[in-house]
């Protein structure tokens, strides 16, 4: 392990096609047009000296360290901000230039103090880089850097400081803000030598509108934005290229070592997900790894009231492995069963529905995708033929309408909402549907041409309306839909969709959009070029949300927007690996690659491979182990790393059919709230602590790697390899790359696929195989997968979940930037400064005919439960609406929600619950047990801490 130093070429690189060449110091280069001087001179190793340029952002010329001189034209300009031209002769290095440099670096530094060798950035700094590369060796001007502005350090953001003196005034900050995140947090305060970087209206950075994303950090070329973890640990000696755990963008990063602590996570400019950005959480939040919370020995007990007993792993392994028999002997082969994570890898999760199929013998394998995602593998399979997006994130610069349903990509997809925001900004439109006012309606720079705030339930109603508008006013793709699609199901879709009852007028009764919305925002999507649609949760989490996703698939057919970049059908994946989750088998009825279970050729090319027989009948998903659980037939359940208690519906459900059965084991970081109703604990290992792969939401797949030994002592994947030998079934696996190897020998979308390419080529999209060996960035391009793209009737059938008299509001979910998911890993790290509590939020009429303020204690009640929190009064959420986040344990907001769910996959109704909203004094009865509970758990890990 070495570290990798990216090549900084200056200025970004130009997407023109035709090529120019042109003589840098005396060799040809040829180069896009539109390349600058400075990336044209860097192709060829030479890098000029700069200050105010790097190639995340575009040119400034304000630094002129870098100027050149150019046969036949006069003077010496920028070579940043200069492009190159055809026959162009530059000369790099020439005594005046020489001459000119030095002098503009002694200004620098007689403006700098120069404390370089206590300096956090002692060695990793472009000015003295720069120093040395011009060959400064007097500052006529003194050294003292007094005359610059020293208005002290801020060091208010949790993860890194500002110290303004050590400010050059280069503005790479400010643009990063602004071109590579789109926040436009920082402004350059001051003029002349007074200049200073500042956070909006002069507050400190937790003040200000930063997000933390740490752009700004990495653009900053000295020591005055800097890393805390590199001042209080010192700069990194290596680094290891990896892909971020937390969300379904899938980041690229070089995880920066010292020794074997990790000092930071640079954003890795060759990820082809996130071109070199990053969102607090992977940048920043992996403090969790070493938490003193981790358990890191196995624990058994007897029963769930016994306290934990350490033991070693093959106690721990042993006695899993004996419960398991002994239960299936008892009660049947279909008593147990497993649930994948999608925050594991590919690998694991393989292994883990391996383990379940091959040696449980049953399919009674789930994933947390059920309570996501799991209708958009139905609704994309059934429409287009494959269970996935149909684009890459790249697609997004070259859309000319967003259309945005269900999500919340500055907050959940945070660094791809970034790449939105430019492309918004460059001039594309934006349609937004969802309940909530959410921060893209309106951005800095950016402001929705329409958003359509429709009541919690609607989407179906919403999306065919919008249909009916396309057809009926002939904005359809008639020669695409003839050519691609069924024309025969599209008469009898667009004779459905036409009806008055899908008119805009009828629909805004239901929805209450206005019809005049739903018709521009139509028409815009229709008419105003390439149109794409990303959606989530907010889509998914319905007890339609199959039908939704059809509903989209039909629009995007209707319209000739799939198949080409800048269109498509983009679900916004939520985990970091829910897509490789789904892909690898997770689902009671699909093993790899999205076969059924009762596919006899399918089952036969495993069953020769594994050696067992395969059972051709589903499995059981989630929500029917816990009814079976409950009725007394379904007793063991393995869960690797996915927290049920807390992030699926109808909590009490969930901990009577948790408490009825004989063996949990759960396999985790934490003693997360599962635990407390587990019989065997495995400690899990975290990303940082493993080889593997994990594919995100653009169906790419990325390595992760292993940069520190597990400090469980095992890969999640040997711990599933162990329990399965200890089952009877043996599994002998060296690497994951073995397990990968045989992924791609029984599915033909990943047959492509080895540890090996992914080194050689960083990355790829499934499908890949012999028909397309580097990937498949978009899909559908020539035809659907299923063939001829299909319409589906999508009735709208109102929710059973009714608002009412005793519940009158609609109460809706969703996450916020900081946190993730159930939270087990952000809030276990710094970035509970900026979310320490759930909080409701409740629009400022609602909140009042209640007599609620702002911070009050509310009582949230709904058929299924109830629980407290502090109400937020605020007019994100439209009359009649609430909403909170789910970070927070000792909220479980899954208490209130109902057991409605998507008719077609199980997935939660998580979007639309009845609820009534009431002062409160504090927490309800069973939170103040549940704080008790937790009380317990962290003195029983404590102790066991203390006592290694
Ligand atoms: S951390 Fe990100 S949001 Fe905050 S100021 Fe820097 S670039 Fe802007
Ligand atoms: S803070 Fe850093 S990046 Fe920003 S202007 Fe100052 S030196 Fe440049
Ligand atoms: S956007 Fe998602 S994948 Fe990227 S750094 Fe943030 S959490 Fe990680
Ligand atoms: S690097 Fe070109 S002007 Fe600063």
């Amino acid at each position: 392990m070495s570290m990798t130093t990216e090549i900084d070429y200056g200025t970004p690189a130009s997407k023109a096609t035709k090529e120019v060449t042109l003589t840098v110091d005396g060799v040809k280069v040829s180069v896009p047009e539109g390349t600058s001087i400075m990336r044209a001179a860097m192709e060829l190793g030479n890098q000029i000296p700069k200050l105010c340029a790097t190639d995340m952002v575009e040119a400034f010329g304000s630094c002129r360290l870098c100027l050149v001189e150019i046969e036949g034209r006069n003077g010496t300009p920028a070579s940043c901000t200069t492009p190159v031209a055809d026959g162009m002769v530059v000369h790099t290095q020439t005594d005046r230039l020489k001459r000119l440099r030095k002098g503009v670096m002694e200004l620098y530094i007689s403006e700098h103090p120069l404390d370089c060798l206590t300096c956090s950035a002692n060695g990793d700094c472009e000015l003295q880089d720069m120093s040395g590369a011009v060959g400064l060796r007097e500052v006529r001007y003194g050294y003292d850097g007094a005359r610059h502005p020293n208005p002290g350090i801020d060091a208010s953001n949790p993860y890194f400081t500002y110290e303004p003196s050590k400010c050059i005034v280069c503005s790479r900050c400010v643009r990063a803000c602004e071109e590579v995140q789109g926040t436009f947090a920082l402004t350059i305060a001051g003029r002349g030598f007074d200049s200073v970087v500042s956070p909006a209206e002069q507050k400190d950075f937790m003040d200000s509108e930063c997000v933390s994303c740490g752009a700004c950090v990495q653009a900053c070329p000295t020591a005055t934005l800097n890393e805390k973890s590199v001042i209080e640990i010192g700069t990194p000696s290596k680094s290891v290229v990896t892909t971020c755990a937390y969300c379904g963008v899938g980041c690229s990063f070089n995880a920066e070592m010292r020794g074997d602590e990790l000092v930071r996570m640079v954003p890795n400019k060759d990820g082809k997900a996130n071109r070199g950005h990053s969102c607090v959480k992977g940048r920043f939040a992996f403090g969790y790894a070493t938490h003193k919370d981790r358990i890191l020995k196995p624990m058994i007990r007897s029963k769930i009231t016994d306290p934990w007993r350490e033991v070693s792993w093959e106690e721990a392994i042993g006695y899993a492995a004996s419960e398991f028999k002994r239960i299936q002997a008892k009660y049947g082969k279909a008593s147990v069963g497993g649930i994948t994570s999608s925050r594991c890898t590919n690998e694991e999760t393989f292994l883990m529905q391996k383990l379940i199929r091959a040696a449980f013998g049953n399919n009674n394998v789930d994933t947390c995708a059920r309570v996501c995602h799991s209708p958009t593998g139905y609704g994309l399979k059934t429409t287009y033929g494959t269970s996935a997006g149909t684009q890459d994130f790249d697609s997004v610069e070259e859309s000319d309408v967003i259309m945005i349903i269900g999500a919340n990509p500055t907050d959940g997809h945070p660094v791809f909402a970034s790449r939105m925001k430019k492309r918004l900004r460059e001039g594309a439109k934006l349609i937004i549907l969802d309940p909530r006012r959410i921060d893209m309606v309106r951005t800095p720079h950016i402001e929705a041409q329409y958003h359509l705030p429709l009541k919690p339930g609607t989407n179906v109603a919403v999306v065919t309306a919008l249909a009916h508008v396309i057809v009926t006013e002939g904005l359809f793709n008639e020669a695409f839909v003839r050519e691609r699609c069924d024309w025969a199901e599209f008469q009898d879709w667009a004779s459905f969709v036409s009806d008055k009852r899908h008119s805009p007028e009828e629909v805004e009764k239901i929805s209450g959009v206005p019809a005049q919305s739903i018709r521009d925002a139509a028409r815009l999507y229709a008419t105003g070029g390439n149109g794409a649609i990303y959606y989530g949760l907010g889509v998914t989490e319905h007890s339609q949300g199959s039908t939704t996703v059809m509903a989209i698939a039909n629009l995007a057919m209707a319209t000739g927007n799939i198949g080409r970049k800048g269109v498509g059908v983009n679900p916004l994946r939520g985990q970091n690996n829910v897509q490789g989750s789904c892909d690898m088998g997770s689902f009671p009825h699909e093993v790899s690659g999205y076969r059924h279970v009762s596919d006899d050729a399918t089952r036969a090319m495993f069953e020769a491979l594994w050696g067992r027989p395969l059972d051709a009948e589903p499995g059981l998903r989630i929500p029917n182990m816990i009814d079976a659980a409950v009725d007394g037939s379904f007793k063991g359940l393995y869960i690797q790393g996915e927290d049920i208690l807390q992030s699926d519906p109808n909590t009490q459900h969930m901990a009577a059919g948790l408490a009825a059965m004989e063996c949990v084991v759960v396999q985790d970081l934490f003693l997360v709230e599962t635990a407390n109703y587990a019989h065997v604990f495995l400690p899990g290992s975290t990303f940082l602590e493993k080889n593997g792969t994990f594919t995100n939401a653009e169906r790419r797949i990325q390595m992760v790697r292993k940069v520190m030994a597990p400090k469980n002592g095992y890969e999640d994947w040997e711990i599933t390899q162990l329990l399965s030998n200890a089952l009877g079934y043996p599994m002998h696996y060296n690497h994951p790359s073995e397990i990968m190897d045989e992924v791609a020998q029984l599915t033909p979308t990943f047959a492509g696929v080895s540890f090996k390419k992914l080194d050689e080529v960083g990355s790829v999209q499934w499908p890949c195989n012999a028909a397309a060996p580097e990937g498949t960035p978009i899909m559908h391009i020539n035809g659907f997968v299923r063939g001829k793209g299909k319409f589906v009737i999508t009735e709208y059938v109102a929710t059973d979940e009714k608002t009412g008299p005793r519940f009158p509001l609609l109460l809706t979910t969703g996450r916020i930037l900081s946190q993730y998911n159930v939270g087990a890993q952000t809030r276990r790290t710094a970035n509970v400064i900026w979310h320490e509590q759930d909080r409701l939020e409740i629009h400022p009429h609602d909140a009042e005919n209640r007599g609620i303020r702002d911070g009050d204690w509310v009582k949230l009640t709904s058929r299924a439960g109830e629980t407290s929190l502090r109400a937020l009064i605020t007019e994100r959420v439209a009359p009649g609406v609430v909403y909170t986040t789910f970070h927070h344990p000792d909220t479980q907001v899954n208490v209130v929600t109902t057991e409605f769910s998507d008719w077609a996959t199980n997935c939660p109704e998580y979007k639309v619950t009845a609820v009534e909203v009431m002062p409160s004094n504090g927490p309800t009865e069973w939170q103040e047990e549940y704080e008790e509970l937790t009380r317990q758990s962290r003195r029983i890990a404590e102790n066991l801490v203390a006592a290694e």
